[in-house]
């Protein structure tokens, strides 16, 4: 993964500047990375905030023969692949908030969105986009979101160089990516769950039908979140944002 890098100073968004190349027939592997984003997309048709030079903000394209309804495992498997890199690069141990934050001391520092090209039965690409607060300080965020975001940086106390992360995590990505290729979702759920905050803790989902209150239970195989609410009734969430 990797081998043929894009890189850009200024963009509007690398997940738009992927989906074309996607399109066009890029391969596998294919990866646009930013210096800085004018109009960095979150999950949830929100903004992501992506300085110049302080962030790594980047997006891969994969072509794994699935259908489109295991996709949201992949997004799983980025979230362990990065995370185990934060680990390695800075010693640093996060958490994952389902489906897919990267928290250090419970505030956010990584996001990652998933988006695809399907048909209804088979996947043409799948596009991951990871967004990384590597070096800002606090001040440098949006006062809004201040209380909750963080930087790698920020919980190091030190800078980090960004290019060796970004190295780690494509490495991390294509070894699990290999093992999700062969062996399937299992293991890469494992490890998951190994990172997960919200297992055994009560939640709060705010799904597009409605708030769900409940026990996080863990995730299926297919990477839904399982939750089990007052009545003992078991929910299965596809998406939702989640409160502690
Ligand atoms: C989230 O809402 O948590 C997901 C944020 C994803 C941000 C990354 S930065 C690189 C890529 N390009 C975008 O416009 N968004 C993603």
């Amino acid at each position: 993964l990797g081998h043929t890098i894009h890189f850009f100073d200024e963009v509007d968004s690398t997940q738009r500047i992927a989906a074309r190349l996607a399109y066009e027939g890029a391969p596998e592997g294919t990866l646009v990375v930013a210096e800085e984003q004018k109009a960095g997309r979150g999950r949830l048709d929100r903004k992501w905030f992506s300085p110049k030079g302080t962030g790594i903000w980047m997006s891969l394209i994969l072509r794994p023969a699935i259908p489109p309804q295991r996709a949201p495992q992949l997004t799983l498997l980025a979230a362990v692949a990065i995370s185990q890199a934060i680990q390695e690069v800075t010693g640093l141990v996060p958490d994952i908030k389902w489906p897919n934050d990267i928290l250090l001391d419970g505030k956010k520092c990584v996001g990652i969105l998933t988006e695809l090209q399907a048909d209804p039965d088979r996947v043409h690409s799948v596009i991951i986009g990871i967004g990384i607060n590597v070096n800002q300080t606090i001040e440098q965020f949006p006062e809004d979101i201040r209380a909750i975001a963080t930087s790698l940086a920020i919980e190091k106390g030190e800078r980090v160089k960004r290019a060796p992360l970004i190295q780690e995590i494509l490495l991390r990505l294509e070894r699990l990516y290999e093992q999700y290729l062969a062996h399937g979702f299992r293991p890469i759920k494992l490890l998951w769950e190994g990172y997960a905050v919200s297992i055994g803790k009560p939640v709060t989902a705010r799904t597009l039908s409605g708030v769900i209150r409940g026990i996080a239970r863990g995730i299926t195989d297919d990477g839904l979140l399982i939750l089990e609410d007052e009545q003992h009734n078991i929910h299965y969430i596809h998406s939702a944002d989640i409160q502690f």
